[in-house]
């Protein structure tokens, strides 16, 4: 095996930390490709429960080596803190052990305070950002200002380049958002503080990942967010600002597409999403209120509530055919324990007309009604569940007519959080 891709099939939030820590023991090299410090993932081992939102989540296996790839957007507040809170409990998070490349653009201060100002003006039809700068700082790469994790080594151009920066978003934030302008000089200076503790990771994170395929070593590629916030194939524009896609994964690393041996998707057995945007299985009801307390459905990064719904084999089915998934990890199936019965979207109508695919214009999405299948449900408590055989039938069921209508072998089944609450029935070997 060379790299294995991990994405999120949903609207992020599946379990990919969960999973991203399982696939990493054996992994030379875990980089994360795209997204900022909006994810949160989870990661809990015993009763320590760890939240990383910016560094792989392989930084629990002490012999692999992380990296922060170029597709990333990196705030370095966060990062340090990040690294603070690791190396307090007592996890080697030295540069031996983490990169960060140095095309990687940096999160200013002033994209936090234009996601912010953008959402306040966006009203009613505020996207829901996690307010993590992440949409300012992609448009300023796109647009050819960011600022990269390389020139925090050279203090002339990083001032240069922000003050270039700040003609502009003052600007904004002055006359059209009534926020308060930024010092570009304040800014330098608060930068150029926290770089002389960056710059030992900004390493050469491709060659890295190169030698490492060259040696035929195992690479885990670790998405953030799921694949319907992607900014060209998700339910735009309530989307985030990367592709999420597993396609991400070789932009946002300089590794080649051939490098890319498996996809494995992460899908929660029901639906949830945090922030705006079309949700066809979104429940209101006590049944929602259920999965969202049985499941703590609460983000990891803002701690908002996460909205949620039955499973739609629709969005799954599109993620399967967007990034060719060759296998599914379905996680949180101990969450439906307990329902008398489930529900699964199949299809969707829109217009009087059936669709068993997303539409993809505008507004469409929001207009559907879906189709649901109804399943028996389980009454035990599966929490810790290992073995498959152990599983309700009415569970087995449930699984099968996922596989069947995603087209998609589910090859773990995640019955809890932590590493070894988890079911394994595929055929190939690990
Ligand atoms: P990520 O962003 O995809 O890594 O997911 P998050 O960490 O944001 O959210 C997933 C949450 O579900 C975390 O609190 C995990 O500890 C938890 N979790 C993961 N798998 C399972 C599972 O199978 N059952 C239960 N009950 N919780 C799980
Ligand atoms: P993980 O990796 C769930 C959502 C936000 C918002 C939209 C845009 O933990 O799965 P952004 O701040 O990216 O501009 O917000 O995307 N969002 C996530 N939702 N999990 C995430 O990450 C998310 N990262 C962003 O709620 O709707
Ligand atoms: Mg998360």
């Amino acid at each position: 095996m060379s790299a294995r891709v991990i994405i999120g099939a949903q609207w992020g939030d599946e379990g990919k930390g969960k999973f991203a820590d399982i696939f990493s023991a054996d992994a030379r090299v875990i980089a994360r490709y795209q997204g900022g410090a909006n994810a949160g993932h989870t990661i809990k081992v015993g009763d320590r429960e760890i939240i990383l939102h910016l560094i792989p989540s392989g930084i629990l296996r002490e012999d692999a080596k992380c990296a922060i790839g170029n597709g990333v957007v990196l705030d370095p507040e966060v990062f340090l803190a990040e690294i603070d809170s690791l190396a307090a409990e007592g996890i080697d998070v030295s540069p031996r052990r983490l990169a960060i490349s140095p095309k990687a653009h940096i999160i200013m201060p002033y994209h936090k305070n234009l996601d912010k100002a953008r959402e306040a003006r966006r009203g009613s039809r505020k996207i829901g950002t996690t307010g993590r700068g992440i949409g300012p700082c992609y448009e300023d790469k796109a647009c050819r200002i960011g600022i990269r994790a390389g020139d925090l080594r050279r203090p002339e151009l990083l001032k240069s380049k922000i003050e270039a920066a700040l003609v502009e978003k003052n600007a904004l934030l002055r006359d059209l958002y009534k926020f308060e302008p930024m010092d570009a000089e304040a800014v330098l200076e608060e930068l150029l503080k926290l770089a002389p503790r960056i710059l030992p990771y900004i390493q050469n994170t491709d060659a890295e990942l190169r030698a490492a395929l060259d040696k035929g070593e195992n690479i885990l590629l670790e998405g953030a967010q799921g694949v319907h916030l992607d900014i060209d194939h998700g339910t735009y524009p309530y989307v985030t600002s990367s592709n999420t896609v597993a396609g991400g994964a070789t932009c946002g690393t300089s590794l080649p597409p051939s490098a890319i041996d498996e996809v494995v998707g992460i899908a929660k057995a029901y639906t949830t999403r945090v922030g705006g945007g079309p949700f066809p299985t979104e429940l209101l009801d006590d049944t929602g209120r259920y999965l969202q307390a049985k499941g703590h459905e609460y983000g990891a990064t803002t701690g908002r509530p996460r909205r949620c719904g039955w499973l739609d084999a629709v969005v799954l089915r599109e993620s399967a055919r967007l990034n060719g998934i060759d296998r599914f990890a379905l996680t949180k199936l101990d969450v439906l324990a307990n329902l008398p019965r489930l529900q699964i979207c199949s299809a969707y109508e829109l217009d009087g007309e059936r669709l068993d695919y997303m539409p993809q214009d505008e507004g469409d999405l929001a207009r559907v009604k879906p189709v649901y299948e109804f399943l028996p449900g389980f009454e035990d408590d599966i929490s810790g569940c290992e073995k498959y055989e152990d599983l309700p039938e009415e569970a087995k069921n449930y699984i099968a007519r996922i596989e069947e209508l995603a087209g998609v072998p589910v090859d773990w089944i995640s019955t809890g959080p932590k590493r070894d609450e988890t079911i394994y029935r595929g055929v190939r070997q690990e």
